[in-house]
């Protein structure tokens, strides 16, 4: 279990002052100016060395990432901007640090725009989250008065302004393109890629679009060393994450952890285990909704990073968001709900996506009664390749998997809900 001293959110919990003297008081903010003065290619270089990776669901390198953006300024203005539209079901981490530990992220986006040539930071902040961009905008006009934002902030001679925008509630905005094209004011919808926002992003210009804890983490991992991040978790997989675990366990809860601790002891050290005990445990989604559920008997010795969950389980890390669900649970109903939110959900533009969600949606419906024909679980399957990787964004591969996990995962229970449906057996069980 990962000890105290070595979490860096130590206020995720909200028990202690989140404002900047509580903040100080607790290490944040310390040397920042220093850090700085140390340059762009040592801080690359250290988050390169780090291992960290996105946190916002695709796990890509972030030094990487920041190593994307020019070097040097042709004219552009670059920018940072911080993905705060955190929508996954499931997931609710990034509202944590937002709205208990806000200045551990303002430090991050002032040392990752140094780094990447970036005068202006904007955080794009979900729509439903009110009290965050409450306290994350107390939390930098604070910074502003402190002079660790605006001209030469924190003394290290880089002037730097960081603008906080609220979104609307579509949960396509956090799709980085979207959400480029929803900062500029327009619709929310993804652009292609390639280029890259590094290459165009925001107005045209190099950006790097990073998620909230990718950047929070940073000025802890310049503090401690990028070797102390690296010594957690297996190779590739490195450092501490922050878990939200949520369903059928004693104790929800959002915890900072050690990257691959195993499924077993998270559950144990800070569930207080499965409800009903663990043979009770019917299945989990490992990484917030867009990865594939997984059997429970197959769950409790998991590793919990991206290449165990990945390659070992056909599943994810993901947003790190685990939705347990226990035996009473309707894992057909379960997916079919996931369904109706990704049909609804889709911004429509390309026709796999804006079709076949709706297409996937009506099949599921018809499997939650048990009134479906057994080929139409094959035919479900096909579907669901035809929009995998077919599609602008990952929004279309996202509606495909929970169906494909359940399909591999659980076929026998959606073959005897049809024979029990056609022999009278049981009543239909009406999707809502
Ligand atoms: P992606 O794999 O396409 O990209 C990940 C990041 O790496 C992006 O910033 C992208 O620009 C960059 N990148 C990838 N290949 C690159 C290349 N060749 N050159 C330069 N940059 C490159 O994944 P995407 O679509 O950004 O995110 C999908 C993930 O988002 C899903 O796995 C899901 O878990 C997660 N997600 C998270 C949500 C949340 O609330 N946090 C909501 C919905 C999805
Ligand atoms: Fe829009 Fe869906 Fe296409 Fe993504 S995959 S661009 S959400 S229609």
């Amino acid at each position: 279990m990962l000890k105290d001293e070595d979490r860096i959110f130590t206020n995720i919990y909200g028990m202690h002052d989140r404002t900047l003297k509580g903040a100080m008081a607790r290490g944040h903010w310390d040397g920042t100016g220093g850090i700085i003065k140390k340059g762009r290619d040592w801080i690359i270089d250290e988050m390169k060395a780090s291992g960290l990776r996105g946190r916002g669901g695709a796990g890509f390198p972030t030094g990487l990432k920041w190593s994307f953006m020019p070097k040097e300024s042709d004219g552009r203005p670059a920018y940072l901007v911080v993905n705060a539209d955190e929508s996954e079901p499931g997931t609710c981490k990034d509202r944590e640090i937002m709205r208990h530990d806000p200045h551990t992220l303002i430090e991050g986006c002032l040392i990752a725009s140094f780094a990447m040539n970036a005068h202006t930071c904007y955080i794009y902040i979900r729509g439903e989250y009110i009290r965050e961009r409450e306290a994350l905008q107390a939390a930098i006009d604070e910074a502003y008065d402190a002079g660790l934002l605006g001209k030469n902030a924190a003394g290290s001679g880089w002037d730097f302004d960081l603008f906080l925008h609220h979104g609307a509630g579509a949960y396509i905005c956090g799709e980085e393109t979207a959400l480029l094209e929803s900062l500029e004011g327009k619709k929310g919808m993804p652009r292609m890629k390639p280029p890259f926002p590094a290459g165009a992003g925001l107005y045209g210009c190099p950006t790097t679009v990073n998620n909230v804890e990718s950047i929070a983490v940073v000025p802890t991992i310049l503090r401690r060393g990028a070797s102390w991040f690296a010594g957690f978790g297996r190779q590739n997989n490195a450092g501490t994450k922050l878990f939200a675990v949520s369903g059928h366990v004693n104790n929800p809860c959002v915890v900072e952890e050690a990257m691959s601790i195993t499924f077993e002891e998270l559950i144990e050290k800070h569930c207080g285990g499965i409800r009903g005990g663990w043979d009770n445990l019917k299945a989990v989604i490992p990484g917030g909704s867009s990865v594939p559920c997984v059997r429970g008997e197959k769950m409790k010795d998991a590793i919990m990073d991206f290449d165990y969950l990945r390659g070992e389980l056909g599943s994810g890390l993901g947003t790190a968001a685990v939705i347990v669900m226990d035996k009473q649970t309707d894992i057909i109903k379960a997916i079919w709900r996931l369904s109706k939110f990704y049909k609804h959900e889709s911004c429509g533009q390309c026709t796999p996506c804006r079709e076949g969600t709706g297409w996937m949606m009506r099949v599921m419906d018809r499997l939650v009664r048990g009134e479906a024909e057994v080929e139409e679980i094959d035919m479900l399957f096909d579907v669901t390749k035809q929009v995998e990787g077919h599609t602008i964004c990952a929004l279309g591969d996202a509606a495909a998997w929970p169906i494909q996990g359940l399909i591999r995962n659980f076929r026998d229970e959606i073959e005897d809900r049809i024979k029990a449906q056609k022999s009278g057996r049981v009543s239909a069980v009406a999707a809502e």
